[in-house]
């Protein structure tokens, strides 16, 4: 395609290194979208002829049934995605194919495609989180009151209500969602189509209308900038970077709740896997995966930043290695969504051990020192103090839960405890008592849930 200036051909490692076309044939719905958009612009504006447009358009069509059957012979002596369905193109219609680049280069192309295909994967990815949000609410919903240990350095801090646990999840996702929804609205914004290799076109061309008819706001204002930039995917990555981080958090503490050890959570046949050696075990290997590929997405980000920054204006080659890292990311990033919706989903919550957990280590003392300072207006610290010295005790006394320690303790330590105080020390009253707006209350919890119902219709 544009050997014309040479005499030999290239090396076949120079090849090898050079074509892209086993990873960007996956543009080629968005490569046809730009030609005929393009095609059917040169023809209004008078650059080629209306039987050249259409013998375009139709060739065009016929090349994307033609992929779409996976009938397309691709070649790799035909470099990239863009190079394959123009030569085709000619095979097919003859001369009029040739026209088709008329006004434009391989590098405004392959920056609108890439465009097109990153704006379409960050609106499904926004769109698979919300899948994900309403199967955490779904659950959050089921268990809205059931206690579980709050942790704080992994240490029991306060029982809390499971509820509230995914609840929290379901706002990250939230701001995830809006923040990769936004990269796809900012890839939407300017159109590189027309920029042609880097210093726009002499040919009359109209670039409003193609940026309107492939869904763009404005045709991009400077063609430098519009061929020799890669921002939109980094938005894009970073943003998936962010909420795989989230994903990680969410698998890892499944990893924790499904292990005897804690035996919060009994993962569901579907989404676990047995040992080769060990019959006894149920592996949580989905959510181990889906801690690993929040690292890989990660480091695609970073790998596409490295290449960028680096790059004096405008196009260089190495920008074509922002594909593999992209597509790679939006894949791992929808395997690793499905995986934790299943898990989700199935998942099945031990409310015993949950709350058994949510008791031990004395997880109510708080309880009794805000006891202390209501009733008793004792200085904070004071009670603080106080309620150290009945947890020794306890722990002395070899008692699980502070509910359980015998009123005379208390009262050995301060004997203005009343029997009411030491009832409120069970983790669902400690629980209930966290009422305020945003806390672990059940009924908080339960408001909670009825403002994502709303804004999810
Ligand atoms: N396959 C190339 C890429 O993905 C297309 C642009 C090639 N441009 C060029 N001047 N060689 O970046």
């Amino acid at each position: 395609m544009w050997g014309g200036r040479f005499a030999a051909q290239p090396d076949d490692a120079m090849q090898a290194i050079n074509a892209s076309i086993d990873v960007d044939k996956r543009l080629w719905r968005e490569d046809i979208e730009g030609s005929q958009a393009h095609a059917a612009m040169l023809a209004a504006q008078g650059i080629i002829s209306a039987e050249d447009n259409a013998a375009i358009q139709a060739g065009l069509d016929q090349i994307a049934a033609e992929i779409a059957e996976g009938a397309f012979p691709f070649s790799k002596e035909l470099e990239d995605i863009h190079l394959n369905i123009e030569a085709r193109l000619t095979q097919r219609i003859g001369e009029a194919g040739k026209r088709l680049h008329t006004g434009r280069s391989r590098n405004d192309q392959v920056a609108t495609d890439f465009k097109l295909w990153t704006m379409r994967a960050a609106r499904e990815a926004g769109d698979g989180l919300r899948v994900l949000q309403k199967a955490l609410l779904k659950r959050a919903e089921q268990h809205d009151e059931w206690i579980m240990p709050g942790f704080t350095h992994l240490q029991t801090a306060q029982p809390i209500t499971l509820g509230h646990h995914l609840l929290a999840y379901v706002a990250m996702f939230e701001r995830d969602r809006v923040r990769v929804i936004g990269a796809a609205l900012e890839a939407a914004w300017e159109c590189p189509l027309g920029a042609a290799a880097l210093a726009g076109t002499s040919y009359p061309i109209d670039r409003e209308s193609t940026a309107a008819a492939l869904g763009f706001h404005a045709p991009a204002g400077n063609s430098l900038d519009a061929v020799g930039s890669r921002d939109f995917a980094l938005a894009a990555l970073s943003n998936l970077a962010i909420a795989s981080t989230h994903l990680s958090r969410l698998a890892e503490e499944i990893v924790f709740w499904t292990s005897p050890q804690f035996g919060f959570a009994t993962l569901s046949d579907s989404w676990s896997t047995g040992s080769s050696i060990m019959p006894q075990k149920r592996n949580p290997d989905a959510a181990e995966l889906i801690r690993a590929k929040a690292a890989r997405i990660a480091a695609n980000f970073a790998a596409l930043n490295a290449i960028v920054q680096k790059l004096p204006l405008a196009y260089a080659k190495d920008l074509q290695e922002d594909k593999a890292l992209t597509f790679a990311a939006f894949d791992d990033f929808a395997l690793s969504l499905t995986a934790m919706i299943g898990m989700i989903e199935t998942m099945r919550f031990n409310r015993a051990a949950m709350r058994e957990a949510a008791a031990r280590g004395y997880s109510t003392a708080t309880d009794l020192a805000d006891w202390l300072v209501r009733e008793l207006k004792t200085p904070f610290r004071e009670a603080h103090e106080i309620t150290g010295k009945i947890v020794a005790r306890a722990e002395a006394a070899g008692v699980a839960e502070l509910a359980d320690l015998p009123l005379e303790d208390y009262q050995a330590v301060d004997p203005r405890i009343t029997a009411e105080a030491r009832a409120l020390l069970t983790v669902e009253k400690s629980v209930e008592s966290r009422d305020c707006y945003g806390g672990t209350a059940p009924q908080r919890v339960r408001e909670q849930i009825a403002r994502w119902q709303e804004s999810f219709k």
